[in-house]
């Protein structure tokens, strides 16, 4: 980087040996251009300043007191004088002698200079990534980190578009997913078939590539909008490469650097780290989705009359928890509390809960242990801890009537009074051994029950919620499926009659 000779001169060092080499009735001045008698002086990358000696009564007159300073005038012609007598010769030994140190001084201060500005550099590249790697720590979702890598390379970076292509999963074609300054529509649509275009030899060479004069490039190939400089980057996990990450012109028209390849590349190596971190939350997500459904399907198989029930459920309560504006992870409690919300039929007894006839006070006992009995099988599975309130309110009240605690209101979990209605819906509405003969009753039927209990057994709120999304179509009672309808309420000795 090239040092400017104010800046070289201001440097502590100079300064300091300036004032020792100078002595007291002399000063050293360094100029750009050559005076009467100057020397000249090596400056870093090859040009020249030049080293003169002039004689100064500055150093003379701070020895005198105020009162002596009316004889310097007189003194000034001797000192002249004395500063003449020096031979010219030596003065210019000693000035060559100054110049070359001088010299040494000035290289000495202009790599100190480059220093500093790499290690700032440096640092400031490390702040980035240190950044990145903050931001990306919390991100297990890829659109996020697709959206988060983007603002930081465009911050870092200073160019004018970015785009992320990804390899399809047949690894024959590369797909636009994301960036910035692009076309949106291409979005999912911009394709480069395997070979085609520099993106593709960056994957082959699998190392980034800096074209800044894209006309002299054979593999380019040219998009809607034009561009004169690329900057690529591979991005891989340990799984091998998943696409490339482009940048194009930068925004001050210069030329894509090798510190701009080398910070590119460090976002793309970030990017495929949390790429791979996010993969494996997603499969780990899945397998244990997978493993609730079947969980699930096996409790409704226990008992053939309450087929699909727990998915109906489910459903009911994903569509009620919406509409109240649950979201993320508070939605996903109610998802995966409704799946198992009957877990605890598990450890019940098949011939009761197969039972067509009314059930005894005893059977019903039974009955009314499964929240308790899914409380313990669910606090076996760690990952499964957290659904045990929701799981174990279904069957409470909203005012404090309920079982297994006997929970009021807001005490009991909102998962547990969401499914406490969505339960209810299906219970009446589909068939069941203990319906008149088996049918399940009318959805008009069944919000009535739930109006009618709406602040007893129920929370107003979310029958109010349920009601609504019942009116917008999104809850289909499984009587209306099959087209079973009796208007006829058969009760059973416990409850209200219903087994759900
Ligand atoms: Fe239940």
């Amino acid at each position: 980087m090239r040092i400017s000779l104010e800046r070289l001169l201001a440097a502590d060092r100079v300064k300091s040996f300036m004032r020792e080499a100078s002595g007291a009735a002399a000063e050293l001045r360094v100029t750009a251009q050559p005076v009467v008698g100057s020397i000249p002086v090596r400056l870093p990358e090859g040009e020249t300043a030049f080293l003169s000696r002039v004689v100064s009564l500055s150093g003379i007159e701070s020895g005198f007191s105020a009162g002596q300073r009316s004889e310097i005038n007189a003194k000034e012609v001797a000192l002249k004088k004395s500063a003449a007598a020096v031979s010219p010769v030596e003065t210019a030994t000693e000035l060559s002698l100054i110049a070359v140190a001088l010299g040494h001084l000035f290289a000495y201060e202009h790599e100190i200079s480059d220093m500093t500005q790499e290690l700032s550099s440096l640092y400031e590249e490390i702040t980035l990534l240190y950044d990145l790697s903050s931001a990306f720590s919390g991100t297990l979702r890829f659109e996020e980190l697709q959206r988060e890598a983007i603002r930081q390379i465009a911050e870092a970076l200073g160019v004018k578009r970015i785009s992320l292509l990804m390899l399809n999963d047949e690894k024959d074609g590369l797909i636009l997913t994301a960036g910035l300054g692009i076309v949106p529509e291409d979005i999912g649509k911009l394709r480069f078939s395997r070979g085609q275009g520099l993106a593709w030899r960056v994957i082959e060479l699998n190392r980034p590539m800096i074209v800044n004069d894209l006309s002299s490039a054979p593999d380019y190939v040219p998009g809607k909008q034009s561009e004169r400089a690329l900057l690529l980057s591979p991005m891989a996990s340990k799984r091998g490469i998943l696409g490339v990450l482009t940048v194009s012109d930068k925004c001050d028209g210069s030329d894509f650097s090798s510190k701009d390849e080398k910070l590119l590349s460090a976002i793309a190596h970030q990017m495929g780290s949390v790429w791979e971190n996010a993969r494996l939350y997603r499969e780990t997500r899945e397998l244990f989705f997978n493993t609730v459904e079947a969980l699930s399907a096996a409790i409704d198989a226990k008992d053939p009359y309450t087929h699909g029930h727990s998915r109906r459920v489910t459903e009911f309560s994903i569509a009620t928890a919406e509409e109240m504006g649950l979201i993320g992870e508070k939605l996903e409690r109610i998802q995966i509390s409704a799946l198992l919300h009957d877990i605890g039929k598990l450890g019940v007894n098949e011939s009761i809960l197969r039972k067509p006839d009314k059930l005894t006070n005893e059977e019903y006992g039974q009955i009314k242990l499964h929240p308790a009995i899914g409380a313990d099988i669910m606090s076996r599975v760690k990952n499964l801890v957290r659904f045990i309130p929701g799981m174990v309110d279904h069957h409470e009240k909203f005012d404090g009537t309920g079982y297994p605690e006997g929970l009021r209101g807001e005490a009991i979990s909102q998962a547990g009074r969401i499914i406490a209605v969505a339960d209810t819906f299906d219970a009446i509405t589909s068939n069941r051994p203990y319906h008149e003969n088996c049918r399940g009753k009318p959805a008009a039927i069944a919000l009535a029950e739930l109006e009618r209990c709406r602040g007893t057994h129920f929370d107003p709120d979310i029958v109010d919620a349920f009601k609504r999304v019942f009116l917008q179509g999104r809850i289909r009672a499984d009587s209306d499926d099959d087209g079973g309808v009796d208007d006829r309420n058969g009760k059973s000795k416990g409850g209200n009659g219903l087994r759900s």
